[in-house]
């Protein structure tokens, strides 16, 4: 019996993690939930988007499926799924994006993984505004990017690769521009990289990488990348496979690990029945991997894609023809499952 923190999120989360409950069930993985509080939901209920007892259970459990939490834009509080990653060291943002087979994309054939630095770059936390006269005349974000935390990332990223067969890891940088940040970033790319003659390494610059990324994204294997970057590209690649519907990832790290969709709450379908549980379902897939519940993961992975190949019983975003709404599809996932 493993036991699992379970934070159910904002918006769209509640709905399509009780999905995610349902077919992670079936799988027949036994997991006792302890289920808890974040974000916007958690303010509501006790002033504080993230309290006490979440975190007292993530240091119990180690182990978190969480729906996504809504952060207030310009001000307000910052970030609880930042807050989350810097408080439990969850340094590598590991995001893989395939293509379904079946289902209509601008691209087939994608195979990667992003590996996004998590807790450091333009996410330190350190900005502020310059005020005069009792106006912000300019604002200050630092990007904070540390010898040991870049090593930690770009090694996990060859470590990834060694371990999973893949080829090829690409270091996605801006080092023409942002000489020392993320130039020292590529620079420590470059030295690792000996230590993996059987992987190929390539360097790219962000906006050259996005367009390749669009063209012919199939030259991409895995990537390792700064914060700002890993979390943008990640968006773009969900974009390539038929959208942030369908995309997952885990923050690791040697004290925790928090698995989610890329998405967010998504405010625009909360509450309709029309959120694709796709994403988070295989947020709990990379969850049951990662605990070895190895059998459990596999039935989930063959029944999400048997699914949404054969278009029936998908939600909107996939097919625009569709009736069926996120618990529908949850229910034909739960009866391939089984
Ligand atoms: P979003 O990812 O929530 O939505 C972007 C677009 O994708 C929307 O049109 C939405 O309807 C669609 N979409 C997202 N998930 C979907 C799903 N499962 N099925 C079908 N369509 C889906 O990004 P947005 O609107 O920029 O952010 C909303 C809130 O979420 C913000 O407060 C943001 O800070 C937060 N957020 C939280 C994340 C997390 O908890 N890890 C990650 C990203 C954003
Ligand atoms: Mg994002």
């Amino acid at each position: 019996m493993h036991k699992i923190t379970l934070i159910p999120g904002d918006g769209i989360g509640p709905s399509i993690m009780e999905a995610a409950v349902k077919v992670i069930a079936a799988s027949g993985a036994e997991i006792a939930w302890d289920p808890q509080l974040g974000g916007m939901a958690a303010v509501e209920a006790c002033g504080n988007p993230l309290p006490q007892e979440t975190l007292a259970s993530i240091r119990n459990t180690r182990i978190a499926l969480k729906g996504p939490l809504t952060t207030p834009v310009g001000g307000g509080f910052r970030s609880v799924n930042v807050a989350l990653r810097q408080e439990f060291e969850l340094y590598a943002n590991v995001r893989p994006t395939v293509s379904f087979e079946g289902l209509p994309a601008l691209h087939g054939g994608v195979n990667l993984v992003m590996i996004r630095e998590n807790t450091e770059g333009l996410y330190s936390g350190v900005e502020h505004f310059i005020k005069a006269d009792g106006v912000n005349i300019a604002a200050e974000s630092v990007a904070v990017i540390t010898r040991s935390g870049s090593e930690k990332i770009i090694r996990y990223a060859f470590e990834y690769a060694k371990h999973h067969g893949r080829k090829r890891v690409t270091l996605v940088h801006k080092a023409n521009i942002l000489k020392c940040t993320t130039g020292m970033f590529l620079e420590i790319g470059k030295a690792l990289a000996h230590e993996y003659p059987a992987i190929e390494f390539r360097d790219r610059i962000i906006d050259a990488c996005a367009m390749e990324m669009v063209m012919n994204p199939g030259v991409y294997d895995v990537i390792v990348t700064t914060n700002l970057f890993g979390d943008i590209l990640s968006d773009l690649a969900a974009g390539l496979v038929g959208g942030l519907g369908l995309t997952a990832g885990a923050n690791i790290g040697k004290q925790a690990a928090i698995f989610e969709a890329v998405h967010g709450s998504a405010p625009d379908i909360a509450g309709k029945n029309l959120a694709n549980p796709t994403a988070v379902i295989m947020a709990g897939m990379m969850m049951l991997e990662h605990l070895g519940e190895f059998e459990a993961a596999a039935k989930i992975n063959t029944a999400v894609k048997d699914v949404i190949r054969e278009g029936k019983f998908v939600t909107r975003d996939l097919n625009k023809d569709s009736q069926c709404g996120t618990q529908e599809m949850a229910e034909a996932i739960v009866r391939r499952v089984r």
